[in-house]
């Protein structure tokens, strides 16, 4: 299982690099008006060596080399991914490795703060990825994820007319569950970080706006849900129509559809 879902990961991402930090996941934070990996970014302000887990086209580690962290690396499954990483002039020096979160390819406490935006709650076996990460880390070092905390208006809309549509596609072609469900509860974390011998997470849960023109709305939440992919045109051109006619009355008068995302951001320190 853990290997077919890192597969259609594999196999996602590689054909298509920057689609999910491009648009689906780059809202500005609503009250803030920041992006999600600015705010990320500032928990681990000052650490000079930053690794990101599932950094996926650089977005978060270009953000990170803009705020003077010297020594950057990221892993992710996704060779395409990487070669969009590798296109950021800012990631010119970093270390880039395509592997798996649970194998991390780097020496122990060579860094100050490991990172994740948005692939944690994807990944499997979450205390071996939590006992590479206290692994790498130096002594007292902080451990910042972002996950995904559910729907908001438009997005919420897709899901409900989306999700009987997955489990109508041949068993043989749906996308495999992915991850571990804890590691979007609080207490969840709590309880996967602590053997490792990091402290209990801060919380705090963020809203982004992923409203826009309709059909940006639509498109972002084609981009957003990986079992989207298993989809046929037939079964596409079904969903559009249903999220089109129930979203008409969500419209703003300027001609606006909301849709937004919670997001949930925790973060720790390895007890030194
Ligand atoms: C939703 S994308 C987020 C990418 C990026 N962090 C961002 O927010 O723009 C999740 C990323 O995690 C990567 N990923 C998933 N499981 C992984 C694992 N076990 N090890 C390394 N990378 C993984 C995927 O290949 C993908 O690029």
């Amino acid at each position: 299982m853990t290997a077919s879902a890192e597969d259609f990961l594999r196999r996602f991402h590689d054909q298509r690099p920057e689609a999910q930090s491009g648009l689906s996941l780059s809202g500005p934070v609503v009250g803030d008006g920041r992006k999600s990996y600015d705010v990320l970014a500032d928990r681990v302000a000052g650490a000079r060596r930053v690794l990101d887990l599932g950094c996926g086209d650089g977005l978060l580690l270009e953000t990170l080399a803009g705020r003077g962290a010297e020594l950057l690396a990221g892993i992710d499954l996704s060779s395409g991914e990487l070669e969009a990483c590798r296109r950021r002039p800012a990631l010119a020096d970093a270390d880039l490795r395509q592997g798996r979160a649970q194998e991390l390819p780097f020496a122990d406490g060579s860094f100050d703060a490991v990172v994740s935006h948005m692939a944690l709650m994807l990944m499997a076996d979450v205390p071996s990825i939590a006992a590479e990460v206290a692994r790498v880390l130096a002594p007292g070092g902080t451990f910042a994820v972002a996950v995904g905390a559910g729907p908001l208006d438009a997005a919420e809309v897709f899901l409900s007319f989306a999700r009987p549509m997955f489990d109508k596609v041949p068993k043989e072609r749906q996308a495999p569950q992915t991850g571990d469900p804890r590691t979007r509860r609080r207490d969840g974390l709590d309880e996967l970080l602590a053997p490792a011998g990091f402290g209990p997470v801060s919380w705090d849960t963020l809203v982004l706006d992923l409203g826009g023109p309709a059909d940006e709305v639509w498109q972002r939440c084609r981009d957003t849900y990986y079992p989207v992919s298993t989809l046929d045109d037939a079964q596409l051109a079904e969903l559009r129509a249903a999220f089109e006619a129930s979203t008409r009355e969500l419209l703003t008068e300027d001609g606006r559809l909301p849709s937004g995302a919670k997001m949930s951001l925790a973060v720790t320190r390895l007890r030194s």
